[in-house]
């Protein structure tokens, strides 16, 4: 065996306060692409043109259909093996809480219910006047951009670049990885700050950090234990073990 994975399983025997924060490397496998990287989201389309406030106000339609195409890959990806040992680590360790910065859902529909959406849910509208929250469903959407009952524009439910996080959701977080022992950094690029800076928050208060990513990114270096490989490969093996 690995044997960072050797040392991670021996942390994870002793710990009781477990945190894991996931990004968009996390979904990979299930076929939803990342943001960065060679095939990334973002080499193919601008984020100020599709995921700002300031884009949704110059052309809704346009960032409603770039959000429904995303929607429609989502709801045909399945959770795999990772973010069921993910659902398993939830009812395996004393308290849990998974962060994820994934809009797509597959977290919740693998069994995880300790968890906080933090950048939102792309299978869910908020409507810009009265707030009203709705669940989009499964079927395509063909009038957008949508419009809530009130008769307002309706955005999508996701944090957009340039706007803040839910507070209540960020004191949450902070409150639960102030006493976890251990937290994943899971397949994130640490490109956008916050998840990085709650992970940094939890290692000022005593937590052991473990990098989980195919690649090396700049926060690695704060991390105790890195694990280069795929998240569904390395939790499966790292579930394996712990058994
Ligand atoms: P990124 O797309 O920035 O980074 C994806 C990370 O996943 C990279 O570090 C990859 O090396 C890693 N990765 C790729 N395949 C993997 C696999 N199979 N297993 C594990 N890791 C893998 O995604 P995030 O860091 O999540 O924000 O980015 C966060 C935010 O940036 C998104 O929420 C979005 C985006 O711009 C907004 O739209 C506001």
């Amino acid at each position: 065996m690995n044997s960072q994975i050797s040392k991670l399983v021996e942390a994870a025997q002793k710990a009781r306060n477990v945190a894991v924060i996931t990004g968009a490397g996390m979904s990979r496998e299930s076929g939803i692409p990342t943001f960065r990287g060679p095939d990334g989201l973002w080499k193919n389309f601008r984020p100020e043109e599709l995921a700002t406030p300031e884009a949704f106000q110059k052309d809704p339609a346009l960032v409603w259909e770039w959000y429904e195409w995303r929607r429609q890959i989502v709801l045909k990806a399945e959770p795999h093996e990772g973010h069921r040992v993910i659902a398993a680590m939830e009812k395996f360790f004393p308290e849990f809480l998974l962060i994820t910065q994934n809009v797509d859902g597959l977290h919740p529909r693998a069994g995880n219910r300790k968890l906080i959406e933090i950048h939102g849910s792309i299978n869910r509208a908020r409507c810009t006047k009265c707030a009203t929250r709705f669940e989009l469903g499964s079927r395509v959407l063909s009038e957008l951009p949508l419009r809530c009952d009130c008769g307002a524009l309706a955005r999508p439910d996701v944090v957009w670049f340039g706007e803040s996080y839910d507070s209540n959701l960020l004191s949450a977080s902070l409150d639960f990885l102030g006493s976890a022992d251990l937290v994943w950094v899971v397949g994130s690029s640490g490109m956008v700050s916050v998840p990085v800076y709650l992970a940094a928050q939890a290692r000022e208060n005593g937590a052991l950090l473990v990098d989980l990513n195919p690649e090396e990114a700049e926060f690695s270096r704060y991390c105790d234990i890195k694990i280069r490989g795929t998240a569904g490969q390395v939790l499966s093996e790292f579930w394996k073990a712990l058994q």
